[in-house]
C-alpha cells in the first residue's frame, strides 16, 4: 500500500542538528537551530525554571491527572496577560480566549486548522519572504493557498516596507497575514512602531486577518512589554486576531512544548463560541495538553518574585546574544572581511541574517563543519567567546573565495 509514498525532504532546521551531532570534528559549530547556549556552548536551564521545578516537586498535592482540554485557566490566562498586557481592552471586556498548545508550532497549526474550517473570507494566506520554514508547511497542509509578501530588502538589508504595503493593498480582501510579533525569524529586522501603524491601517482597509506569531517575546528589546507592542497596538485598534506564543525560547523549555494561542474577538459571546470549537479540535488532535512545561510557566508567571527573576534570566540570554553580535562583527572588521557587517549588530533577536549565499553556506559546512540554514541565517545563541574567532575566520574565507 505504501509503494507510491515519495521520500519527503529532510527538515531544513532539525536535519542540521542531526548532521552536527554526527560530526566528530572538534571545532564543529551548530548555529542552525534557534536554541540558546551558554558561553560554554551548553544548554541553559534558567535558574528560575529550576526554582519552579523545585516548587512543583515539593508539592505533595501534585498529580498526573488530565489537564482540561484547553489547558488550565491559570496558565492560559497568564499567557494571554503576558502578550496582551493586563489592562488590554480585550481582557477588560472579556473578549478573548486562550488555548494551551504544543508550543508555538502547535499554536500555529491549531490556529491555521481553525481558520481553514471557520474563516470564510479568503483561502489565501500570506507569509513573509523569508520566514520560519514551518509556516508554509503548516498553512498549506490545512488547505490554504500560501503566498509570500515582500519583507527583506537585500539592498538595504532592512525591511521592504513599500513592497509589504503594496502586497497588502493588492491581496484579495480578508486575506490572512502571518506577522512576526517581534524578533523576525530569520532576518532579525522588525517594523518600527510607525511602520506597524501603517501596516495596521492597510490591513484594516483591506479587512485582512492578523495572525501573529510570537516565539521570541523578551529577545527583541529585552523587555517583555516592548516586545508585545505591535500585538497590543492591533488590539487597541479593534482588530480580531490570533497570537501564537511559544515558551520554548524565553523559558528555555524547548522539549516541553509549552505554548498558547491567544484569541481576540469582537465580543465575549464570540470568544466563548470560538473557544468551544478549539476545544473540539484539540480533543481530536492531542486530547489534553501536556502538563509539565505549562506548570513551570504558570508557576513563574503567577508569582511576582519569580516573574522578576525570570526577566533577569531573560536579560542574561538576550545580553549574551548582543555581546556575541558585537564580537562577531568586531572580528570580521579586524579581518577586513570584504563587505559591510554592521547588520550583524543592527539586527535583533536570536538570529543574524548574514547575507551569505547558499554556496558559501555549503562550504562552511563541508570545509569548516559549521552548520547554519541555507538562507545564511546564523543562530547567534550558538556563538560564544570560544568559537567566534573560528566562525569569523571561516566566514572571511568563504567571502574571499
Ligand atoms: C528555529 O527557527 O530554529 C526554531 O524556531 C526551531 C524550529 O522549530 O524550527
Amino acid at each position: 500500500v505504501f509503494q507510491d509514498v515519495p521520500q519527503a525532504p529532510p527538515d531544513a532546521i532539525f536535519n542540521l542538528t542531526k548532521q552536527y551531532k554526527e560530526d566528530t570534528y572538534d571545532k564543529k559549530i551548530n548555529v542552525g537551530v534557534g536554541a540558546f547556549r551558554t558561553d560554554d556552548l551548553k544548554p541553559y536551564v534558567l535558574p528560575v525554571v529550576k526554582k519552579a521545578e523545585a516548587i512543583l516537586f515539593n508539592d505533595a498535592n501534585l498529580d498526573h491527572e488530565y489537564q482540561p482540554i484547553a489547558g488550565e485557566e491559570s496558565y492560559t490566562r497568564a499567557a494571554v496577560k503576558l502578550i496582551l498586557g493586563e489592562d488590554s481592552p480585550a481582557i477588560v471586556e472579556k473578549r478573548y480566549a486562550g488555548v494551551q498548545t504544543i508550543s508555538g508550532t502547535g499554536a500555529n497549526h491549531t490556529g491555521a486548522l481553525f481558520l481553514s474550517l471557520f474563516y470564510k473570507k479568503s483561502k489565501k494566506c500570506f507569509i513573509s519572504n523569508p520566514t520560519w520554514a514551518n509556516h508554509r508547511n503548516i498553512f498549506s497542509l490545512v488547505g490554504f493557498d500560501v503566498e509570500e509578501y515582500p519583507y527583506w530588502n537585500p539592498e538595504t538589508r532592512g525591511l521592504d516596507y513599500v513592497g509589504l504595503l503594496q502586497s497588502m493593498r493588492e491581496a484579495p480582501e480578508g486575506s490572512i497575514y502571518v506577522l512576526h510579533a517581534c524578533a523576525h525569524n530569520p532576518t532579525g529586522v522588525d517594523p518600527t512602531q510607525d511602520e506597524w501603524k501603517g501596516i495596521a491601517e492597510v490591513m484594516r482597509e483591506k479587512n485582512h486577518f492578523p495572525f501573529f506569531d510570537c516565539a521570541y517575546q523578551g529577545f527583541a528589546s529585552g523587555d517583555l512589554n516592548k516586545d508585545a507592542w505591535a500585538v497590543r497596538y492591533f488590539v487597541e485598534q479593534g482588530f480580531e486576531l490570533f497570537v501564537c506564543q511559544s515558551f520554548a525560547k524565553n523559558f528555555g523549555l524547548y522539549g516541553e512544548r509549552a505554548g498558547n494561542l491567544t484569541i481576540v474577538t469582537k465580543s465575549e459571546t464570540n470568544a466563548q463560541g470560538v473557544l468551544s470549537q478549539f476545544e473540539k479540535l484539540q480533543r481530536s488532535e492531542i486530547s489534553n495538553p501536556p502538563a509539565f512545561g505549562s506548570r513551570i510557566v504558570k508557576t513563574v508567571l503567577n508569582n511576582q518574585e519569580l516573574y522578576n527573576e525570570w526577566t533577569k534570566n531573560l536579560q542574561y540570554m538576550s545580553g549574551r546574544i548582543i555581546e556575541m553580535r558585537k564580537a562577531l562583527r568586531d572580528k570580521l572588521t579586524e579581518l577586513n572581511t570584504p563587505g559591510t557587517w554592521n547588520h550583524i549588530t543592527d539586527q535583533i533577536g536570536m538570529f543574524s541574517f548574514t547575507g551569505l549565499k547558499k554556496s558559501q553556506v555549503q562550504v562552511l559546512k563541508e570545509k569548516y563543519h559549521i552548520y547554519m540554514t541555507e538562507n545564511g541565517r546564523i543562530s547567534m545563541a550558538g556563538v560564544s567567546t570560544k568559537n567566534v574567532d573560528y566562525l569569523a575566520e571561516a566566514i572571511d574565507y568563504v567571502v574571499r573565495n
